[in-house]
Order: C-alpha cells, then sequence, then structure tokens
C-alpha cells in the first residue's frame, strides 16, 4: 500500500505541538498548553528530548533479547516485575541491566510529567513501560490485520478493559544507527467516531461478562471497551481508509521524544526499530477538558451511558 501521493504535508496542520524540551527534569517554560493539546488528541513532539543510554545499554538494543512469543519487553516498575525477555540468548547480568534501564526511564519519564503535566501528577497510575526491539518492518509481516499496528488505529486492550480512563504514552526513539520511527497521524477523534460508530457490532452485556468469569478479560468489559475495541477493528479493516483518510506522516529522529493518548489520537507506525514507551491511565475526572475523552464522544453519540 503506498500513502505517499497522499500524505499532503499540510494535511492537520495542528496535528502535531512541537516543544522545546532538553532533558527530563528540568522546567521549561513554554507558551502552549500542554495539558490542553494533548487533550484536544494532538501529539506533543519534543524533537531534542534524548534519553541516554551507556555503551552497555546500546550493547544490549538487539530483538533476540525479546522472547520470540512476545512483541516487546515491558516493565511495571511498582511491582518491580519484568517480563517478555527471551529464555536464553542471554545471561543475568543482560536482565539485571534491563531491569535497571527501565526503572531509569519511568523515573525520568516521572519527572518529565512533574513539570510537562503537573496536574496530572496525582491522578497518573498503573505505570508499564517497554522496551521495542524489532524493526517495525518484521512485526507487521509476522501478524495479523488485527494486530498490524502500521494501519491507522486508536489504541484499546482487548484483555484489560479500562473503562473510559484515558492512556497516556511517552515514546522515546532510542536507534543507535540514526533512523527516525515513522508515524501516520490521522484524523480527530470525533471525526473518526462519527464515521465508524454506525459500523460498529452490537454490544452484548451477558458474552463480556462471561468472558470475564473465565478470565479472557481481566475485568467486565464495558460498552465503552466493546465501542474501543470495534472502532480499533472498523479503521484497521478499511483499506480505504487507511489509504484516502484525512492522515499527515511525521519522522520522529533518534534521539527524539513524543506524547499523545493513543486510545485518541489516530495513529499508525509505518517505519523504525529500538523504542522506549512509557504507559499510564489517568481517569476521565482528572482531565482538564473531559468533553474531550473518547468516553463522552461516544455518549454523546450514542446519547446514553457506556460505563
Ligand atoms: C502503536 O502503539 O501502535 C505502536 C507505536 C510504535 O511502536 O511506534
Ligand atoms: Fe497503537
Amino acid at each position: 500500500m503506498s500513502h505517499s501521493s497522499l500524505l499532503f504535508s499540510d494535511a492537520l496542520p495542528d496535528a502535531i505541538i512541537t516543544l522545546p524540551h532538553t532533558d527530563w527534569a528540568t522546567p521549561f517554560e513554554s507558551a502552549v498548553d500542554a495539558i490542553d493539546a494533548l487533550e484536544q488528541g494532538k501529539v506533543l513532539f519534543l524533537p531534542q528530548l534524548a534519553f541516554s543510554l551507556s555503551a552497555e545499554e546500546i550493547s544490549l538494543l538487539t530483538p533476540t533479547l525479546v522472547d520470540p512469543k512476545r512483541k516487546n519487553i515491558s516493565y511495571q516498575p511498582q511491582r518491580d516485575k519484568l517480563s517478555g525477555i527471551a529464555n536464553d540468548a542471554h545471561n543475568q547480568s543482560d536482565i539485571a541491566a534491563v531491569r535497571a534501564l527501565l526503572q531509569r526511564h519511568y523515573q525520568q519519564c516521572q519527572q518529565l510529567i512533574d513539570h510537562l503535566l503537573p496536574a496530572y501528577r496525582d491522578h497518573l497510575h498503573s505505570p508499564t513501560n517497554s522496551l521495542r526491539l524489532h524493526p517495525i518492518a518484521e512485526w507487521k509481516a509476522g501478524n495479523s490485520w488485527r494486530k498490524d499496528d502500521t494501519r491507522l488505529h486508536i489504541d484499546a486492550f482487548p484483555s484489560r478493559p479500562n473503562h473510559g480512563e484515558r492512556i497516556l504514552r511517552i515514546f522515546t526513539n532510542i536507534n543507535p544507527r540514526g533512523e527516525s520511527r515513522v508515524w501516520r497521524v490521522g484524523e480527530p477523534f470525533p471525526a473518526l467516531a462519527q464515521r465508524f460508530v454506525p459500523l460498529c457490532k452490537r454490544y452484548h452485556p451477558l458474552t463480556c461478562w462471561l468472558q470475564n468469569k473465565v478470565g479472557i478479560t481481566k475485568t467486565y468489559r464495558s460498552h465503552y471497551d466493546h465501542l474501543m475495541l470495534q472502532l480499533h477493528d472498523a479503521m484497521k479493516g478499511d483499506p480505504d481508509y487507511q489509504e484516502a483518510g484525512l492522515q499527515r506522516q511525521i519522522a520522529f529522529p533518534a534521539g527524539s521524544s513524543w506524547i499523545c493518548f493513543s486510545d485518541q489520537t489516530a495513529h499508525a507506525a509505518m517505519s523504525g526499530q529500538f523504542m522506549l514507551e512509557q504507559t499510564f491511565l489517568l481517569p476521565v475526572k482528572a482531565m482538564k477538558t473531559p468533553q474531550h475523552a473518547p468516553l463522552q464522544i461516544l455518549e454523546t453519540l450514542l446519547h446514553k451511558p457506556l460505563v
């Protein structure tokens, strides 16, 4: 699929807001209200916010470190729980080094939140971060269309319903060869919701209750969670939308970071390798402008509560 002809550089001119931060811990005066921009579904792009790695850490950057059954190495800092490392291909010192790297990354993300998004500080919860070592072209080849993140989509977790809570993600390109991570960013959430909600399959509360009982989902999948999964699938499953939907491309250089609410901002990862990613959840009531939350957009569209 070629998108090049449609990726006008002037499409969605406001979708990406650039900020000048050069480090994670120093407050930076800026005219941009970062929270307003994020809550409107924009991507905050910090071209000079790099994450430094030691020479030893750079030597860990190889896909063979990842368990072949998993997409990424992930870490839950509050439980010090590391998962997704291959069983062979490494030794105990590699595991300790990855753990320390992800712990340090989490701490730096928290420092960034403290001064860039201070109103969220006491409300963000369930942090998980990941070390993504595979080239995007490779995971595209090995996956079904539903798992193909080179197609525009919003994030929704099939086994972890979040009942409307927001998914905030901080990404950093750590490619040691200087390769960019290239994304496409799509139209605003209200527009995509209007387009795809009429195509969503009906919600079956009893089926969702059963899925929770037998452990397919960790908690009960609400009507909201059902719709978000349906939107995710409807977007990925529509080749015309992928090709001709309103979108723009952006290359995030090695040594840059970017932030978005990935449950709201339509995105697709097109190329690149080696990234750090930090996820937090945020309750809708902790937002400054909850009317922009996908939950409220969908409730307005459907005229009923969804959680
Ligand atoms: C995604 O969340 O769709 C993937 C983002 C990335 O790996 O760059
Ligand atoms: Fe995604």
